[in-house]
C-alpha cells in the first residue's frame, strides 16, 4: 500500500495563552507546551510522508520560551515555516522579529471593533502597522476577525493596505456557546450578513468569508457539512498527532516508536471527518 502524503502541520504549541480573548476557539485549552525534543521527532516523521509546510499557531507562539528554536529546527529538517500570531509590541514582538527571516509567511491577527468588545481583545488593527514594520519583508498577512464592522474598521484596514500592501484574511467571528446563548441564531446570521455586505461594498468578494458564512449557516441549519480533504495533520502541545484539532478521540502520539506512528498516520490520513464551522475558521480548509 502506497504511504498517504501529508501536505504539512499546522502546530499548536501552547495550550496557555495570556492574552486570553473571550471567544477564542483554540482545540487545545491547558498548561503543557510543546518540547522541543517532540516537536523535532513529529518533524522527522511527517517529513518521511512528505510534509513540506508548518504553520506555528497556538496559543501564543511568540510567548513560546523556545519560539526561535521552534522556528530554527523546523527551518532545519527543510520544512516552510510560517506563524499565526498576535504579537505588538515588547517580547512578543522580539520574539517575532528574531525569527522574521526564517519565516515563510507570518499572518498577524485582528479584530474588528466589535469583535474586541466581545472578546475584551486589544487586537486592533492599527497595531498591526508595528508588526508588519518589524519584520522587514511582506511575507505576511492580516486576518481580521469581523464583529459589526463599521466604517472605522475598514478605514483602519484600508490604511494597513494603503501603507503595506499584505494580503487580507477575514473571517467571521465565531461565537462560543455561552456567547451565543444571548443572541438568537437569526440575530446573529443578520450581522455577518451585515458585516459581509459592508466588506463587499468596500472591498469587493471576500470568498474566505462567504464560505465561513455559508458553513455557519449550515451548522445554524442543522445541515451535515462536507467531508474534510485537508492533508494537513495538526500536532498539539502535547505531540499529539490529529486529522482534525478537534478531534481528541482520534489522536496519535509522536513519541511511540517509528512503526506504530506510522501505522497510526495512515489511519488518521484515511479517517472520515466532517468540516464544521469552528475547523472551517481554525483550518481555513
Ligand atoms: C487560536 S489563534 C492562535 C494564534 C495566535 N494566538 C493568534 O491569535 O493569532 C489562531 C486564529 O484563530 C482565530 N480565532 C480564535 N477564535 C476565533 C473565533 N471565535 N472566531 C474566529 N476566529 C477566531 C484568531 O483570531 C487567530 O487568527
Ligand atoms: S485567539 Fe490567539 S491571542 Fe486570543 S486567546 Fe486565542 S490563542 Fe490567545
Amino acid at each position: 500500500m502506497r504511504a498517504p502524503v501529508i501536505d504539512g502541520l499546522l502546530v499548536a504549541v501552547d495550550e496557555r495563552c495570556e492574552l486570553g480573548c473571550k471567544f477564542c476557539l483554540r482545540a487545545d485549552v491547558g498548561r503543557e507546551a510543546l518540547d522541543l525534543p517532540t516537536y523535532a521527532r513529529a518533524l522527522s516523521r511527517c517529513k518521511e510522508f512528505g510534509a513540506t509546510s508548518v504553520c506555528l499557531s497556538g496559543g501564543e507562539p511568540t510567548d513560546h520560551p523556545d519560539f526561535l528554536d521552534l522556528v530554527r529546527v523546523s527551518v532545519q529538517f527543510g520544512y516552510a515555516c510560517s506563524v499565526v500570531t498576535a504579537a505588538r509590541e515588547g517580547d512578543r514582538l522580539k520574539a517575532l522579529s528574531a525569527a522574521a527571516g526564517l519565516l515563510s509567511h507570518v499572518t498577524v491577527s485582528a479584530d474588528s471593533l466589535g469583535a474586541q468588545r466581545v472578546g475584551a481583545t486589544a487586537r486592533t488593527v492599527e497595531g498591526t502597522a508595528a508588526v508588519f514594520e518589524a519584520l522587514g519583508h511582506r511575507r505576511a498577512s492580516l486576518h481580521v476577525t469581523v464583529w459589526e464592522l463599521t466604517d472605522d474598521d475598514v478605514e483602519a484596514m484600508a490604511e494597513i493596505d494603503e501603507r503595506f500592501g499584505v494580503e487580507f484574511e477575514l473571517s467571521p467571528l465565531l461565537l462560543t456557546d455561552h456567547q451565543l446563548k444571548k443572541a438568537t441564531a437569526g440575530a446573529v446570521r443578520h450581522q455577518y450578513t451585515k458585516d459581509l455586505d459592508l466588506l463587499m461594498s468596500r472591498f469587493g468578494l471576500s470568498a474566505r468569508f462567504r464560505s465561513a458564512v455559508d458553513n455557519l449557516d449550515r451548522a445554524v441549519a442543522g445541515v451535515l457539512d462536507r467531508s474534510c480533504t485537508s492533508d494537513r495533520l495538526y500536532l498539539s502541545p502535547r505531540g499529539m498527532l490529529r486529522r482534525c484539532p478537534y478531534d481528541k478521540a482520534d489522536e496519535v502520539d509522536v513519541r511511540q516508536p517509528r512503526d506504530g506512528l506510522a501505522q497510526g498516520i495512515r489511519a488518521l490520513h484515511a479517517s472520515h471527518v466532517l468540516v464544521g464551522s469552528r475547523c472551517a475558521l481554525v483550518c481555513g480548509e
